[in-house]
């Protein structure tokens, strides 16, 4: 590995256009992982974790180097670093991280889809990064690809040069079958090393010569300068580093230090990963490897730090923008007692999930809990699931929250995470976290969504965004057997079902969206509505990287929103983990909904417990649930009216007393607040 010339390069597309299977196709024609007896099988070999199989998403990214015997030049080996990047919107992040080790990207983009928003937003962080895009439209063996159109869509809407002899020239694949893979890797060559410009300019030296400032020496004599872009834990080895080296070599044995932390390290081992780990006890300038030192816990390898020689001083490489946690929501473990196991495992997690936040947070009903930030929904839903799966640890989490960004009256403005830090008026002194100033405004983050669907289902999308408080930015219809036809059949469909789907056309709405109206049961909504055949993207407008055409370039994807905290008491007690930020035109109804809930599953008391849900000190919704009365009149046939008075009234008197003792002591056990909490 050390004597190759390296490139790095990554893969980017929309879910589901066939990233993974690329991947494996070129990891098999390299002869990295063995070619498989059937041709087509899905491997997925970067997939490794189990979520990500189970689901067919990647979530984090994966490196893995292949060595390319180029037939044009009679075998001459090169070294061609695969990163591997995760597909969904949610994982933005970690799409941004692992480019930064990258020399150009291949845009896959699927023959029967075309461009979806997905496409567009890691087209730019890619071109964003500087990195010389391929453009490959890929499932050209499907009956309904349709090639011409989604060329010209890369033309008209990315700007490509992608049409034969064009300077970015789109390669045609079928990623299943094989077809034109080869193209691919030639590609790959041509473009990180510059081949065609060497070839026409002579000395066949220069074709050795990669775009990249790699030299024949490839780094010797240079200050070393190496990105670390992930980290992990493996439980014989410690914590390994994920690294790109830009300069230099490094070496076992070398003492390294980091250029923000300034800690030092020495290298145990280095090596590449092809596909799995590979010892080569150095990483030359252009490669990508992993690296052992005796770093003690995961927070040491920060991840987007420089690492050099110690004894040297260097400019430390652009690192990349930390993420912005979107999705708020608490997690406690079922059993109050596994909370230090709920808080090592999320810490571990963290660790691995670098774009998720943490921290500790108490509430009276639900006890000792951790405070998640997260991307989005599904990323929520993905961080649950490795929980349960890696960690054996079932949480129960409150309905997400976003962000909000309070604005004062003297202009500054402050974001909160937490609804319980939402004022319970606007425009009223707030405690002193807000430094006692008057809050004028709340703003909410919105989006760009863009929901792709056959025709029939316009009305009943349309309507579910209305309801969502959601604009309508652009509504357009592709024309029959146009590129988009089957966007959301995928492969599964047999012919007969195929052809009726594409009878229909497929409407593309694009909305504007609180992202609030989002994070909760949104997309199984579009899927339930749809019977499944609608997709749902979107993109932030807060992060500011998704701005698209109708949209205000002014704005920040801020906007000012009458949203309002509501709080649920039960007999005169906050319940601070049901605490939630609303819109206005809803408290009342999500009010009731909620105040239902809660009556179904607290208790019968000895006395009357009544449920309330408020709206800035005033109750919008109220349930009570009566107590039980003991037929104290059992045993008295006829008697005296007196006497029944006398009875009804003592056991009054009881019960006042009874009440006056245990009030705001209401004990709920905790499964009834996973029932509410699970009943979303
Ligand atoms: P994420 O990792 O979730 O972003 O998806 P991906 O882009 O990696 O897509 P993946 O490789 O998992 O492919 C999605 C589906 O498309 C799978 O069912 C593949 O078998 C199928 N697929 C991929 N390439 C082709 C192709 O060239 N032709 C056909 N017919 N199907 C393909």
């Amino acid at each position: 590995f050390a004597m190759l010339l390296p490139t790095s390069f990554s893969i980017i597309a929309h879910i589901d256009h066939g990233k993974s299977t690329l991947a494996d196709r070129l990891l098999e024609l390299t002869g990295t992982i063995p070619m498989e007896g059937e041709s087509g099988v899905n491997r997925q070999v970067l997939d490794s974790l189990k979520v990500e199989r189970e689901r067919g998403i990647t979530v984090k990214s994966q490196a893995v180097s292949m060595i390319y015997a180029d037939r044009r030049s009679q075998g001459r080996e090169y070294l061609l670093n695969l990163i591997d990047t995760p597909g969904h919107v949610d994982f933005a992040y970690e799409v941004s991280r692992s480019l930064s080790a990258c020399q150009m990207a291949l845009l896959v983009v699927d023959a029967t889809q075309g461009i979806q928003s997905q496409t567009l937003s890691v087209f730019r962080i890619a071109v964003a990064r500087g990195l010389r895009i391929i453009p490959i439209i890929n499932k050209i063996d499907l009956p309904n690809a349709n090639t011409d159109a989604v060329l010209a869509q890369l033309e008209s809407r990315l700007g490509l040069d992608c049409m034969p002899g064009g300077q970015d020239e789109a390669i045609l694949v079928s990623a299943k079958t094989g077809m034109g893979v080869e193209a691919v890797l030639q590609r790959i060559v041509d473009v990180g090393f510059d081949t065609s410009a060497a070839a026409a300019s002579s000395p066949p030296s220069a074709a050795l010569a990669p775009r990249t400032k790699t030299t024949a020496k490839r780094g010797e004599g240079e200050k070393l300068r190496a990105l670390v872009f992930d980290s992990w834990y493996d439980s014989y080895r410690g914590v390994i580093a994920l690294v790109s080296v830009h300069d230099g070599v490094l070496k076992t044995g070398d003492k390294l230090a980091f250029s923000h932390s300034k800690k030092k390290y020495e290298v145990l081992d280095a090596g590449v990963n092809s596909p799995t780990g590979i010892s080569t006890g150095l990483l030359c300038q252009g490669q990508v490897g992993w690296v052992v030192c005796n770093m003690k816990s995961l927070t040491e390898a920060s991840i987007g730090d420089t690492l050099h020689h110690a004894n040297t001083h260097v400019e430390p490489l652009a690192g990349f923008k930390p993420s912005v946690p979107m999705v708020y929501c608490a997690a406690f473990p079922v059993e109050s007692s596994d909370f230090p196991k709920l808080e090592a495992a999320i810490q571990r997690l963290a660790l691995n999930d670098r774009s998720v936040t943490y921290a500790r947070e108490s509430s009276n009903a639900l006890g000792q809990g951790i405070k998640l930030g997260l991307l989005g929904a599904l990323h929520l839903e993905i961080f649950r699931a490795r929980l349960e799966d890696e960690y054996e640890q079932t949480i129960l989490v409150t309905a997400p929250s976003v962000a909000y960004r309070l604005v004062h009256q003297d202009g500054s403005s402050r974001i909160i995470s937490n609804p319980l830090d939402f004022p319970d008026h606007v425009a009223s002194r707030i405690g002193t976290k807000g430094g006692g100033k008057n809050v004028v405004e709340v703003q909410e983050p919105m989006v760009l969504g863009t929901l792709t669907c056959p025709e029939e289902h316009v009305g009943a999308m349309m309507q579910l965004c209305a309801d969502r408080r959601g604009t309508e930015v652009d509504v357009s219809f592709d024309e029959e057997g146009g590129a988009a036809t089957t966007s959301m059949v995928g492969g599964d469909l047999d012919g007969q079902q195929q052809q009726q789907q594409q009878q229909q056309r497929i409407v593309t709405m694009k909305y504007r969206l609180p992202l609030g109206e989002i994070v909760t049961d949104f997309f199984g909504l579009v899927k339930s509505k749809t019977a499944g055949f609608a997709t749902f993207e979107y993109e932030d407008l807060v992060e500011g990287q998704g701005r698209a055409e109708g949209i205000d370039a002014e704005e920040d994807g801020w906007e000012r929103s009458d949203v309002v905290k509501l709080t649920f008491l039960i007999s005169g007690t906050p319940i601070d983990a049901l605490c939630q930020v609303v819109h206005r035109s809803k408290a009342v109804y999500v009010a009731r909904q909620w105040a239902q809930k809660i009556k179904d599953v607290v208790p019968r008391q000895q006395y009357d417990v009544v449920v309330q849900a408020c709206v800035g000190g005033k109750v919008v919704a109220a349930e009570k649930k009566g107590a039980y009365r003991k037929d104290v009149l059992q045993g008295i046939y006829g008697g005296h009216y007196d006497r029944k008075a006398k009875l009804l009234g003592k056991q009054k008197e009881g019960k006042k007393r009874l009440r006056s003792m245990s009030f705001g002591r209401v004990q709920i056990p905790q499964e009834s607040f996973m029932e509410i909490l699970d009943s979303k």
